[in-house]
């Protein structure tokens, strides 16, 4: 895990919000442009309805376009990553991208810090996400947040690809993700209505 230091926003021009409806068409534009696992348009639409207080994008506000997108879901009464027999909220990053000519100005780290704290609130005490192991700048950014290969899963892709299975417990992580949201605030990168 990064020291808080460690983590600088360019996010000028940028803010970070829900996903909305009206960004859906956006979202899955940035998800087709940014990677292999293009999910239906109804997927999109029920992680929206199911799960809209931690779907977050973020827009170039000099157009208005989404140019990023973070996707989460929370999965109820599933075993803990960390604690032998215990059942517990986790949450999921389902799908995160950034466009291209967007990158390396900690829009991930920024959609990754709101997400986790959001779904904190919602009583995640976990964290976990899927990355194939050929992704070396996602697991790069994950390794930054303190996450941790738990496992490995064969043959997780339609192509054949594996995939690491990367998680943190809460309690690891906490006051690195206030510490990192408190700073977004400050430097008026949400748009972030909080008791949703
Ligand atoms: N090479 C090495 N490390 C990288 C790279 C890279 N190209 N890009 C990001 N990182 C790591 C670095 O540690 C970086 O910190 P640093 O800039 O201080 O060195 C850290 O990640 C944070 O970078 P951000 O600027 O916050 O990330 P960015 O906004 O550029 O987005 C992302 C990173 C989402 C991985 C982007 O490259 C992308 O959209 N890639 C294609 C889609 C993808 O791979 N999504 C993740 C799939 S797994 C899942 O969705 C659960
Ligand atoms: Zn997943």
């Amino acid at each position: 895990m990064a020291s808080t230091s460690e983590f600088k926003f360019n996010l000028d021009g940028i803010k970070i919000r829900r996903c909305s409806i009206e960004d859906i068409a956006g979202v899955i534009s940035v998800n087709r442009r940014t990677l292999p696992e293009n999910y239906s348009t109804s997927l999109f639409l029920a992680m929206l309805r199911n799960f809209g207080s931690i779907f977050f994008v973020a827009v170039d506000l000099q157009n208005d376009e989404v140019i990023g997108y973070c996707m989460n879901k929370l999965e109820f009464d599933a075993k803990s990553f960390f604690e032998r027999n215990r059942k517990v909220t986790k949450g999921h990053v389902f799908s995160i991208g950034v466009l291209p000519d967007y990158r390396r100005r900690g829009i991930a780290s920024a959609l990754m810090v709101v997400s986790m704290r959001h779904m904190f609130k919602l009583n995640a005490s976990e964290v976990f996400l899927e990355v194939r192991v050929s992704n070396i700048p996602a697991q790069n950014l994950y390794h930054k947040l303190g996450f941790e290969v738990v496992a490995r899963v064969a043959n997780y892709y339609a192509d054949g690809e594996d995939a690491y299975v990367m998680a943190i417990p809460r309690s690891k992580v906490d006051s690195l993700v206030e510490e990192l949201y408190l700073r977004l605030k400050k430097i008026n990168a949400l748009e972030i209505y909080e008791d949703l």
